[in-house]
C-alpha cells in the first residue's frame, strides 16, 4: 500500500509493505549522496541486518538513541556532531530507524543539521508506524515538559513494515494500541467498533490509522487548528508524563490514562453523550491498557501549565461528543480542572 501525503511544506509518499524497506534503498540510490542513520538501540540490534540488507551500500557514520529519557537536547547534540564529524552536507540525508523516540530526535537533528537535511523514517514500533512517523512533529523534552523543543520538518518518505514488529514486547504492543484507539475515538465509529471485537495488528489497521492522522494534518499542517484534535488525551498525558518524570511512564499508557479522565469528565458535563466513557475505558481496559490515576485533577493541572496546547491562559482542551467525533473546546486551566464537579 502507497499512502501519497501532499502538504504544502512538501509531499511524499508512505509505504507500507514487506518491502518497504527495499522501496527506500531504491530511493536511497536514486539520490546518491550519502545516508547517516539514527537508530533506536534494540530495533538495531534486531534489524539491523534487513536494513542494511535492503540498502545495500554502506552508510556514513550511525548514532544509537534509546528511551524516552534520552528524547533531549543533549542526544540532539550528540547526533549533530556525529553527522558533522562523519562528514554529512546538505545533499546527504539521515535516516530514523526506530520508534517515537528516535525518530522524533531524528526530524529535530535533521531540520537544524545545516539548516535542514532530508529525512526518512523507518519507524519500528506500532506507535511509530501507526502515529509518530506521519505528519512531521519533531523535538524533544524539557526539564520543563514534555516535547517543548522542537519544529515541524516533513519527512521525504516513510517506510512501514509490520515484520519489525515482531520482536516488540506486550508492553510496546500496548502504546501503539493507545493511539489506534484514539484515532478511532476521534474519527471513526466503525474502526472502534471493530477494535471492540479484536484489534489486529496488520498493514490494513495501519494504513486505517496513518489516514486519519493524515485526515487532520492535511490542511493544517502547523497544528493551528483541527490538528489538535489529535490531541485527545495528550494535554493530561504530558502533564503525567512530566510529573512521573520522563520515560517513567510510557507516552501511550499516558495517553489511554489522559483520554479516560477526559471522556469521564466531558460525560459528567453534557458534552459527550451518555454511555461513551463505559465503551472507551472498556476497550482500553481490555487491551491491558492503564485508566486511572493516583493524582489529582490540581495537580494534573499544575503539570499542564506548560504544555503547548495552552495559550493565553486558554486550554485548547480536546474532547469526543461521542465514538468517532472529537471536538476542541476553548477553556481555562480552572474551568477544565472543574469540569467534573460541574454537572
Ligand atoms: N511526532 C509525533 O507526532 C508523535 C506522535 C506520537 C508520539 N510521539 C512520541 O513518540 C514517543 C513514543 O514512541 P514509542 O512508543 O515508539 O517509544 P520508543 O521509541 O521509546 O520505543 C519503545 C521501546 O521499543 C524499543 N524498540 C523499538 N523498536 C523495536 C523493535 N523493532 N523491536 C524491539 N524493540 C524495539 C525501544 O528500544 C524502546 O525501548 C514519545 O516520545 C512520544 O512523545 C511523537
Ligand atoms: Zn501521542
Amino acid at each position: 500500500m502507497v499512502i501519497p501525503v501532499n502538504l504544502k511544506n512538501g509531499s511524499y509518499d508512505i509505504h507500507i509493505s514487506r518491502d518497504s524497506l527495499q522501496v527506500l534503498g531504491h530511493e536511497l540510490t536514486q539520490r546518491k549522496g550519502r545516508y547517516f542513520i539514527v537508530a533506536d538501540k534494540l530495533a538495531y540490534k534486531y534489524h539491523s541486518g534487513k536494513l542494511h540488507e535492503a540498502i545495500g551500500r554502506e552508510h556514513a557514520g550511525i548514532i544509537t538513541v534509546h528511551g524516552e529519557e534520552e528524547k533531549n537536547l543533549s542526544t540532539v547534540i550528540k547526533v549533530l556532531e556525529s553527522a558533522a564529524m562523519a562528514g554529512i552536507n546538505r545533499g546527504d540525508c539521515f535516516i530514523a530507524f526506530g520508534g517515537g523516540v528516535c525518530g522524533d530526535i531524528a526530524g529535530f537533528a535533521a531540520a537544524i543539521f545545516m539548516r535542514g537535511i532530508d529525512y526518512y523514517q523507518v519507524p519500528t514500533t506500532l506507535l511509530s508506524q501507526v502515529d509518530s512517523s506521519v505528519g512531521g512533529k519533531t523535538g524533544v523534552d524539557l526539564k520543563a515538559g514534555k516535547n517543548l523543543a522542537g519544529c515541524f520538518k516533513q519527512p521525504s518518505g516513510v517506510y512501514i513494515n509490520t515484520e519489525l514488529l515482531k520482536t516488540l514486547g506486550p508492553g510496546e504492543i500496548r502504546q501503539g494500541k493507545s493511539e489506534m484507539i484514539k484515532a478511532a475515538a476521534i474519527h471513526d465509529e466503525l474502526l472502534f467498533n471493530s477494535f471492540e471485537n479484536s484489534m489486529c495488528i496488520d498493514e490494513d489497521t495501519i494504513g486505517k490509522c496513518v489516514r486519519i492522522k493524515l485526515a487532520y494534518v492535511m490542511g493544517d499542517e502547523l497544528d493551528t487548528g483541527k490538528r489538535m484534535i489529535l490531541n485527545f488525551g495528550h494535554t493530561i498525558a504530558h502533564g503525567l508524563e512530566k510529573v512521573k518524570g520522563f520515560g517513567v511512564i510510557s507516552h501511550g499508557d499516558a495517553v489511554s490514562i489522559g483520554m479516560a479522565v477526559s471522556v469521564q469528565l466531558s460525560e459528567k458535563a453534557g458534552i459527550t453523550e451518555k454511555g461513551t466513557a463505559k465503551r472507551l475505558i472498556k476497550l482500553l481496559k481490555s487491551q491491558g491498557l492503564p485508566v486511572s490515576t493516583e493524582l489529582t485533577m490540581k495537580e494534573l493541572g499544575q503539570a499542564m501549565i506548560l504544555d503547548k496546547k495552552m495559550n493565553k491562559g486558554l486550554l485548547k482542551a480536546v474532547f469526543i461528543e461521542k465514538i468517532g467525533k472529537g471536538i476542541i473546546k476553548e477553556m481555562t486551566l480552572d474551568e477544565f480542572i472543574g469540569m467534573g464537579d460541574s454537572k
